[in-house]
């Protein structure tokens, strides 16, 4: 408990005496996103500047030389045949790409974890649209599709375009976290927190003839999954009963 391990992931992770099976309860884990670039610290001036002094924090760059060991070794020693098949078959569309190589040093930790981890305990992967698709099919793998929970979005900011920038495509707001459960066993806590007063005075402006608080959001449309058909439906209370309505009905 309360012990923080310092350095490579999988040189902890394969220590099995340190992480016996299925001893861990929960796993968050933010690594690399194969963003192609070097993440550096930067340091500020007592002024609150910017300073010059900054120090290399990590690579996120990724090459097959560097990764093709790993990956030989991986291929070679894993007990996860379905996991090994998935990696063949991925090295053989994606060669000896960056992307390939990302994923050669994101599997071993991953199968790892998985065995770590208790029946009742659960993953969250944190990456973003680069390699989530890659990184969601190896764990269906190494976790099984059906202990897939979620992808939830983390949308790190507001809108935007990198027209200026000479993008020619939408802004990339959000990054993903993937859930993994290890088993239908597995622990699930919702968390509930009471809003506190400002956020409801500022999100929640408008007061009905209850006296009940409300806010303005945007339309559903008329059914799950969304039915163009319809423009938009509100809840409506008719004589004393609250009841969707569509645009067609009024
Ligand atoms: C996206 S950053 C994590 C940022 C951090 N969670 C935060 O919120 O500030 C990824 C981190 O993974 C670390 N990392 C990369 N490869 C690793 C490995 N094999 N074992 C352990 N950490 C690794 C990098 O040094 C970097 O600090």
């Amino acid at each position: 408990m309360n012990r923080l391990y310092f350095g490579d992931n999988l040189q902890w992770l394969s220590d099995r005496k340190e992480f016996p099976d299925e001893s861990v309860d929960l796993v968050y884990l933010d690594p690399p996103f194969n963003s192609n670039a070097d993440y550096n610290v930067l340091f500020r001036e007592p002024s609150g500047q910017v300073s010059q002094a900054q120090f290399h924090a990590f690579t996120d760059t990724w090459s097959w030389a560097d990764a093709a060991d790993t990956y030989h070794q991986f291929i070679d020693t894993c007990r996860n045949v379905a996991v090994v098949e998935l990696m063949e078959a991925l090295h053989s569309f994606l060669k000896h790409s960056p992307m390939m190589a990302y994923l050669a040093m994101m599997a071993p930790p991953l199968v790892e974890l998985h065995r770590v981890l208790k029946s009742t305990g659960s993953l969250y992967l944190h990456c973003d649209p680069t390699a989530s698709h890659y990184l969601r099919i190896a764990l269906d793998e190494i976790f099984d599709a059906k202990n897939f929970r979620n992808e939830i979005v983390w949308k790190r900011s507001s809108s935007h375009a990198d027209i200026k920038q000479g993008m020619r495509r939408c802004g990339r707001i959000h990054d993903v976290l993937l859930l993994y459960a290890k088993s239908d066993t597995a622990i699930w806590n919702p968390v509930f927190t009471p809003y506190d007063e400002d956020y409801v005075e500022s999100m929640y402006r408008f007061v009905d003839d209850q006296g009940r608080r409300y806010r303005e959001g945007d339309l559903t449309a008329a059914r799950p999954g969304g039915d163009v058909s319809f423009e938009w439906r509100v809840k409506r209370r008719i004589n004393s009963n609250e009841r969707w309505i569509s645009s067609k009905w009024e």
